[in-house]
């Protein structure tokens, strides 16, 4: 832990400027940033997180009017998603400009670009004058970080400074939508911190492009949503009522929405949210995973969450922190 954590916005817009590394808290998760325009700074980002480098960036910026520095055109709909939904969780792919590094972007001709909704990273991102590429401030693979203590915890002998902001509000990453014409449908590549039906409520029905069961890197459309991500180290098993109880497990411990009646055959629980609320259950989704990994138990039993809303976010981050997979992509 030997990097500093404070919240010093003039000291972190000037290691930015200067190509260093900086993690910051958004209203999502923590993001370790650095400016996306310089493609030294971005290649210690995928050094820091040891990243494969066919998994894209997102860009961040404080102002409507960057992103036209960034992208070639806005479409319509992107116009309104944009206009109706930032500064917020959700990120837009469109087709990008050459001034964006083939680095960030894994050599795609779009680029991911979200505005962020936290006081403090608007203002990190004003001082620093540069659009700023980001990934959550985690291992590759490993569970999201939403305190500067979890950034400081898994990364901090590798970056530069972290931008104190708190616990983070949403708690779960962005929607990652993609809008490339006016023609063609908006793809979901990412469910997030934006609910689906929010989207759709703006520009109509979206599409769920379909996965390969086992990507190779230019072939998916969101490269990185590999099958084994958002991971604990004590293996996960996803189940929908909590009588079917992986067997063979002495000690457990128990992820739920809400309230259970028979606990006392979990070493330990943590229920989200007392009355069901998805929201709050995302806020701290990652910390009370992070608890139980912390717990001793040799399974995390997680139930699964209703279909709807910021729930589909959760059971995609459930899944993928389950998938037992071999080979390359099970970092
Ligand atoms: O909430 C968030 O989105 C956080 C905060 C820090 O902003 N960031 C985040 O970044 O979650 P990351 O790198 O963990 O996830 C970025 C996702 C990946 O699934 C990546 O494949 C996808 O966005 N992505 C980035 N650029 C893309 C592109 N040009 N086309 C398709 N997918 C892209
Ligand atoms: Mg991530």
């Amino acid at each position: 832990m030997a990097c500093l954590i404070g919240t010093d916005v003039s000291l972190a817009a000037s290691l930015l400027k200067a190509g260093k590394l900086v993690a910051f808290a958004t209203e999502t998760v923590y993001g370790l940033g650095a400016d996306a325009l310089n493609p030294t700074a971005v290649a210690g980002v995928f050094r820091a997180k040891n990243r494969p480098t066919f998994d894209p960036l997102i860009v961040h910026i404080a102002e409507m009017d960057w992103l036209d520095r960034l992208v070639e055109s806005v479409p319509d709909r992107a116009k309104r998603l944009a206009e109706r939904f930032w500064p917020g969780p959700l990120t837009i792919v469109l087709p990008k400009r050459t001034i964006v590094p083939d680095l960030v972007t894994s050599g795609l001709s779009t680029v991911a670009v979200r505005m962020p909704d936290h006081a403090l990273a608007l203002r990190l991102l004003r001082e620093a004058g540069v659009p700023v590429a980001a990934p959550s401030a985690n291992p590759f693979g490993r569970l999201s970080p939403t305190t500067a203590a979890h950034v400081a915890e898994m990364l901090g002998e590798q970056i530069d400074y972290i931008l104190d902001g708190g616990s983070c509000r949403v708690g779960v990453e962005s929607t990652v939508v993609q809008v490339l014409d006016d023609i063609g449908p908006v793809l979901l590549l990412r469910p997030g911190g934006l609910a689906q039906e929010e989207i759709e409520a703006c520009v109509g029905r979206v599409e769920t492009p379909p996965e390969t069961a086992h990507p190779s890197a230019q072939a998916q459309p969101a490269p990185g949503m590999l099958p084994r991500h958002y991971a604990p180290s004590t293996p996960l098993v996803v189940v929908d009522c909590i009588n079917s109880l992986p067997a063979g497990a002495e000690r457990r411990g128990l992820l739920t929405l809400s309230p259970i009646a028979d606990g006392s055959r979990f070493t330990a629980a943590e229920v989200l949210s007392a009355s069901g609320d998805l929201s709050k259950a995302a806020a701290g989704f990652f910390s009370a995973l992070r608890r139980l990994d912390a717990a001793d138990v040799d399974v995390i039993v997680a139930m699964r969450f209703p279909d709807e809303g910021l729930g589909r976010a959760l059971n995609d981050r459930l899944s993928r922190a389950a998938e037992k997979v071999t080979g390359p992509d099970s970092v």
